[in-house]
């Protein structure tokens, strides 16, 4: 196994089994789960309605038969995210990553426009291929500057920098917008093929760019003909809770939106939905080979199916409001951490140093250690590794949530008392 693919935790953990939002490891230790395999468990674990649609599937002996062939159910799924999307006559392609949808949507773009130039934002993250990683900016997963792409980076989720402090989002937006234009008069050669963001940066530690920005943004480049591709590999289904593609918080519909991770609810899939002459586009022909495959669309239907008859959009939105006015209240105020953020069920805790407030990887890891100790699983991120990142499936019920809140205020003061006390924070590694 490569050296580059990391595991979380000093001992780690192999999970076994799952039921409900919990996972049991391979010790006998059950975890109520704030990271659910990447936001990718979107539904929680074992769920009858896709358990039995997947096994009703696997009864009928087809697993794969390539898109030479109909698939009803990738058809149907098809035209219900072209309906979900709100783009106009839009048409579906599905793949099996997050990478693979952005490469797709990267192609599409660069193809229409008849340009390699494409405007990212900094601190983002697409995926590990060759293409997307031309498209991240964040150095800690950006192992080369080879690039099919030319890309130039733009403001719009680093409000922190000492640079853009004291602005109001008003004037933070002004300053973005006039930077874009500076970007697109100067730095580029014209014809710039499309803007690719995320609306809540994932791997950036949550990071995210005040509503309407990224619609001020979408004004300049309408102008230029240039495409706007959503990212919504961590944001989409109704996670953020106010809206169901998180896209929709800056009140844009954009030209193209990738997916991925939660639709399946841990079967591969992912794809990209796109206005259908973008779609049509490709002069050449393509293919994915598992793509949309069998099992994987019939997933993803049923997974679909359950959060919007659950309406676990409104849940997301409730939840994740009551968990951000608790960590406000209980653990910002705390030396050792930063700042609170986040957005419906994808919520975010950055630590720092107690005294220089310098952004604290190691305590990030302390707490980590202490909230598997307490029975919680939670994540990481952010451009200095110090973001904890939690977004637990949507079916999180409210007594889970309670129970989730008060082990992460619990662990972050065990890490602070011996982070403030100087004997390098606990389990600090
Ligand atoms: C926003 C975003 N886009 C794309 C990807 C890549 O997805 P995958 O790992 O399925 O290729 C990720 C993965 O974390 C992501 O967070």
């Amino acid at each position: 196994m490569p050296g580059w693919v990391a595991l979380y935790y000093d001992q780690p953990i192999e999970l076994v089994s799952g039921e409900g939002n919990r996972v049991t490891d391979s010790g006998g230790r059950s975890y109520l789960d704030f990271f659910a395999g990447i936001l990718t468990n979107m539904i929680g674990y074992n769920v009858p309605e896709v358990r039995d649609a997947v096994q009703r599937q696997l009864s009928t002996g087809i697993v794969h038969t390539s898109t030479l062939y109909l698939i009803r159910q990738q058809v149907e799924l098809a035209e219900r995210i072209a309906r979900l999307s709100g783009i106009e006559d839009a048409k579906v392609f599905f793949v099996n990553s997050g990478t693979e949808a952005n490469e797709t949507a990267l192609l599409l773009a660069a193809c229409a426009r008849r340009s390699d130039q494409v405007l990212a934002m900094r601190g983002s993250y697409h995926g590990r291929s060759f293409g997307a990683v031309a498209i991240t900016g964040n150095r800690a997963w950006k192992p080369s500057s080879l690039s099919p792409l030319n890309v130039h980076y733009l403001h719009g989720a680093d409000r922190h920098l000492p640079v853009f402090s004291g602005m109001t989002d008003g004037e933070y937006i002004a300053a973005c917008v006039a930077d874009l234009r500076q970007v697109l008069a100067t730095a580029t050669a014209g014809d710039v093929a499309c803007l690719i963001a995320e609306p809540v940066q994932g791997v950036g530690g949550f990071t995210m760019a005040p509503d309407g920005l990224l619609r001020a943004y979408q004004e300049v480049l309408g102008a230029h003909g240039i495409l706007f591709i959503s990212d919504e590999v961590q944001t989409g289904w109704g996670r953020t809770g106010d809206s169901f593609w998180g896209i929709g918080n800056h009140g844009v519909t954009p030209d193209i939106m990738t997916f991925a991770k939660g639709l399946g609810n841990g079967f591969a899939i992912g794809g990209v939905v796109a206005r259908g002459s973008l779609m049509d586009g490709l002069p050449a022909a393509g293919i994915s080979t598992f793509g949309g495959n069998p099992l994987a669309t019939t997933a993803a239907s049923a997974t679909l199916s359950y959060v919007l008859d659950h309406d676990l959009q409104a849940s997301a939105r409730a939840l994740g409001r009551l968990i951000l006015d608790g960590l406000r209240e209980q653990a910002a105020p705390l030396p050792v951490v930063g700042e609170v953020r986040g957005r419906g069920l994808m919520f975010a805790v950055d630590l720092v140093e107690p005294g220089s407030g310098e952004p604290s990887p190691r305590l990030a890891t302390a707490v980590l250690e202490e909230t598997r100790a307490r029975g919680l699983l939670i994540g990481k991120g952010g451009l200095s590794g110090n973001a904890l990142r939690m977004a637990p499936p949507l079916t999180l019920t409210e007594a889970e949530a309670k129970e989730g809140l008060a082990i992460l205020v619990d662990a972050i003061s065990a890490v602070d008392v011996s982070a403030s006390a100087g004997d390098g924070g606990g389990q600090a590694r």
